[in-house]
């Protein structure tokens, strides 16, 4: 049995959890957490990040902080998970659903400027499959507009433009580090401040909107309510797997690498034949092998593939039903056709397991797989 996906928890991950424990540090900012961010300036050169409760909340506190009002208009891709979409929407902003490239399935940035109207205040860029969108376009466009740029870097940790980190292009990156994720805390996520003038009432809206963080840091003895906020800070205990991952960064790192860059040659063939398309990575790009993404000819090959391979025990799995043709997205007025790239691809991605403790073997496995069926179907 290959499963789609499997966190890699080793013993560092458990020894930490029990410290957190035996330190009586069960709620958040304790010891842990602040070794994470240790870790993250030491691997990244990140100086302002919270963990939050997930990579939701982090894109919740992001809407939050930029002052989203009723009727703003933000622009954002459909192919991406709900949350991204979700975040805005709860402070009655309307996503504006802007097409995806056809090499890399990110925002397609040539057409965000005819999207632009002047109700729009923010992009939410989603680094799909850990590679980063175009963002010298994108923030030249934003820059020139005057609008605020919210990166979605929940599947980005690690990957690279242009030599900087994803989390780091835009005033606000957000990661999450949901169990899926390359680096796990269970249910967690972080937002990087790149823009340090929002830290304050970052750290208020955190805390619920309180100054507690203010007391922890000794500055005030007492804290009270300053602004609108909620519960977005996570236990320490998550925070120490998260922290053991973090020490983890290159071996896990390296593994996940190996199984894509296998899946990368062993189907390059099937590519020759015409029997499936692979995405391509921008040269600006060094990513962090977060998904392997193969793109079928028809929806019909895809379902009798899928099918297929759960018959001998492997599991791979459509990724986004594109948010304007979901029945949310149908529910609110968008149209199919609006973004004809988004909805093609949505018909016929598909994503195949990948996980830092899948070897090589059993990468070549699944790659022989598709291979085999994909000619015989
Ligand atoms: C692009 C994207 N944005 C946001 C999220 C939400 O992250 P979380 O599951 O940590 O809330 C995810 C995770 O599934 C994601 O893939």
């Amino acid at each position: 049995m290959i499963p789609f996906n499997k966190a890699s928890i080793t013993d560092k991950e458990i020894e930490y959890v029990v410290d957190a424990m035996k330190n009586s540090k069960l709620s958040g900012d304790g010891k842990y957490t602040a070794k994470v961010y240790e870790k993250f300036k030491e691997l990244f050169g990140i100086e302002n990040m919270l963990l939050t409760t997930s990579g939701t909340t982090a894109l919740e506190m992001a809407s939050l902080l930029i002052d989203l009002e009723p009727g703003d208009e933000v622009i954002v891709p459909s192919f991406t998970f709900s949350s991204t979409v979700n975040a805005f929407m709860l402070r009655r902003a309307k996503p504006i659903f802007c097409d995806i490239r056809r090499d890399n399935m990110n925002i397609d940035e040539t057409k965000i400027e005819g999207l632009i109207t002047d109700k729009t205040k923010a992009i939410y860029t989603v680094d799909y499959a850990g590679i980063p969108c175009d963002y010298d376009v994108i923030n030249d466009i934003a820059k020139r507009h005057n609008l605020i740029v919210i990166e979605d870097s929940a599947q980005a940790v690690g990957s690279y433009y242009k030599g900087r980190v994803c989390g780091t292009l835009t005033p606000f990156g957000c990661y999450s580090f949901h169990e899926t994720k390359n680096y796990v805390m269970g249910e967690g996520g972080g937002i990087v401040l790149n823009d340090p003038s929002y830290m304050d009432r970052a750290e208020i809206i955190r805390e619920k909107g309180t100054n507690r963080r203010q007391v922890l840091k000794g500055n005030v003895d007492k804290y009270t309510w300053h602004d609108i906020g909620s519960s977005f800070l996570p236990s320490d205990l998550l925070a120490a797997i998260l922290y053991a991952q973090m020490e983890r960064f290159d071996e896990i790192l390296q593994k996940r690498l190996t199984v894509w860059n296998t899946y990368a040659e062993e189907l390059q063939p099937l590519v020759k034949e015409g029997l499936l398309v692979l995405p391509t990575v921008p040269e600006y790009a060094t990513h962090n092998g977060h998904m392997f993404n193969i793109i079928l000819p028809t929806d019909e090959i895809r379902t009798k593939l899928v099918a297929e391979l759960q018959k001998q025990g492997i599991n791979a799995y459509i990724c986004y039903v594109p948010l304007h043709s979901a029945p949310m997205g149908i529910k609110l007025g968008y149209k199919p056709e609006e973004c004809p790239v988004t909805e093609d691809y949505g018909a016929r991605v598909l994503r195949l397991p990948l996980y830092a403790d899948m070897t090589k073997e059993d990468a070549l496995k699944v790659s022989a797989a598709v291979s085999e069926i994909l000619h015989r179907i």
